[in-house]
């Protein structure tokens, strides 16, 4: 079926149809399969990197002896023009089953007899691999830049927050006051694994399958190192059943797609929470909200919301790698066709939702007033703890005490910091004179500089860190 000498007799001539296989069957396919088996409509995007690695295949035909020189730079030169019709707009016609049937049909037009040797010692099986790989290593370079932005406009917005105070939250309740800047910053360091995770699957599909032929390898003695060097992998498969059937590339960039996506999610979710009337943190811009058909009030926060979405598409298409792979046995199967599909549709959602959320998020207005106003003395709950801890008491019963003491304020309608003086050093015989100056949210936050606390000095150089993370070559 991979032989390009039996493509050109399997052309039906009746039909004018140019295929890459059929030659073993009495009738040509019935338009039903046809319709099913298609998958030009996808997979077209592939083009660039079939044309180079055809180019290379070329190359290291000739070394192989399959091609003269004149033949190898005739097919070059014939792949060129393809691709330059390519990206001029040239459409796919019915009978092109996918990327790889066109471009072999297109190189017939340009190239004329040589073309028909191409496809020697190769298959669709380890052409494809091999393009999807160099598409989905082009693709991890594009989505470490749009998570750089992301980062960078989290970064800006966080150095403007760093005296900025509000609650930070467990379990959705008031917790502790922490930096604007800190709250900010939690959010770029997930983003900062995900370009670790990025690297690490851009290395994983950097393993060139080409030379693996449909399963067995290629019968040519190709030099499969010339391959490697001229499409720039790092190194080459060992195995080719393995080689045409593996598929983990795809998974690992999408498992990295939706854990990039899920912390869109959170994020948004995040905004979409403070930027609620109730919460009132944080005003969307005007060019990243949208307004109700009904209610003329409305400012909604669409972008993240349609971020938060897409962290559910992206989890299906995960899914739905994993499901297609435990069912198959080793080498290529028709099923492994939609690996594309899913990866490129968690690709171009990404590429859509992480430039969306840089550009709102840079035009975010806080409302330091209201997230400072949010921190209520309750929240200084624990600095009164690790105050008696300090003056020696256990943290047990110091939180004792203070618990109490929350229970009084509560049932005495105030806050922690409003109960009167005596009262409070009646809770336990440490509180000294000093004891409101604990309850104080400057106190709170200045107490905590331990490297990755919310402390002033700590949150500095937390902003200092994530810029040299920033300005990092991707690893
Ligand atoms: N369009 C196919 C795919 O994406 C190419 C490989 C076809 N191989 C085959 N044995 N029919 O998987």
């Amino acid at each position: 079926m991979n032989s390009p000498a039996s493509s050109e007799s399997s052309a039906t001539p009746s039909e004018g149809t140019h295929k890459l296989w059929g030659g073993r069957f009495a009738s040509g396919p019935h338009p039903l399969l046809t319709a099913v088996n298609r998958s030009i409509g996808t997979d077209f995007r592939l083009w660039p990197h079939d044309v180079r690695l055809s180019r290379a295949w070329a190359l290291a035909l000739r070394d192989a002896g399959v091609f003269s020189a004149e033949e190898c730079d005739a097919v070059r030169a014939g792949l060129d023009r393809v691709g330059e019709r390519l990206a001029a707009g040239e459409t796919p016609v019915d009978t092109d089953e996918d990327i790889h049937t066109m471009i072999d049909r297109l190189l017939h037009e340009e190239a004329g007899a040589p073309a028909s040797r191409l496809h020697t010692g190769r298959s669709r099986n380890d052409q494809v691999a091999t393009a999807t790989r160099l598409w989905t290593m082009q693709a991890c370079t594009m989505l470490d830049a749009a998570i750089g932005e992301l980062q960078q406009s989290l970064y800006a917005q966080a150095e403007q927050l760093q005296d900025a105070v509000l609650p930070a939250y467990t379990h959705l309740q008031r917790a502790q006051p922490v930096s604007g800047a800190h709250w900010l910053l939690s959010h770029f360091w997930a983003l900062d694994r995900d370009r670790g995770r990025l690297a690490a699957a851009s290395l994983g599909a950097g393993v060139m399958p080409l030379g693996s032929g449909a399963i067995a390898g290629s019968a040519f003695p190709v030099s499969r190192e010339l391959l490697r060097s001229e499409l720039g992998f790092h190194t080459i498969s060992q195995n080719s059943i393995d080689a045409t059937g593996d598929r983990d590339f795809v998974a690992e960039t999408l498992f990295t797609c939706a854990l990039t996506a899920a912390h869109c999610s959170r994020l948004a979710e995040d905004l979409i929470v403070y930027g609620s009337s109730e919460f009132g943190f944080v005003k969307f811009g005007d060019r990243f909200s949208t307004g109700s058909s009904m209610m003329p009030q409305k400012r909604n926060p669409d972008v993240f919301e349609l971020a938060r979405g897409s962290g559910g598409r992206l989890l299906g298409d995960l899914v739905s790698m994993l499901a297609t792979l435990k069912g198959l046995p080793s080498g290529y199967s028709k099923d492994l066709q939609d690996d594309k599909r899913a990866l490129f549709n968690a690709v171009d959602m990404l590429l859509l939702v992480l430039p969306a959320m840089a550009g709102a998020i840079a035009e975010l207005q806080f409302n330091r007033e209201r997230m400072r106003a949010a921190v209520t003395g309750a929240m200084m709950a624990t600095d009164l703890a690790d105050y008696l801890v300090r003056k020696g008491a256990s943290f047990r019963e110091a939180h004792g005490a203070v618990g109490r003491l929350v229970r009084e304020s509560e049932d005495a309608n105030v806050e922690l910091n409003e109960l009167p003086l005596s009262q409070v050093r009646a809770a336990h015989p440490l509180f000294g004179e000093d004891v409101m100056d604990a309850l104080s949210i400057e106190a709170s936050l200045a107490v905590r500089n331990v490297e990755g606390g919310t402390g002033r000095d700590a949150v500095t150089q937390q902003l200092q860190h994530a810029q040299n993370r920033m300005h990092r070559s991707a690893q």
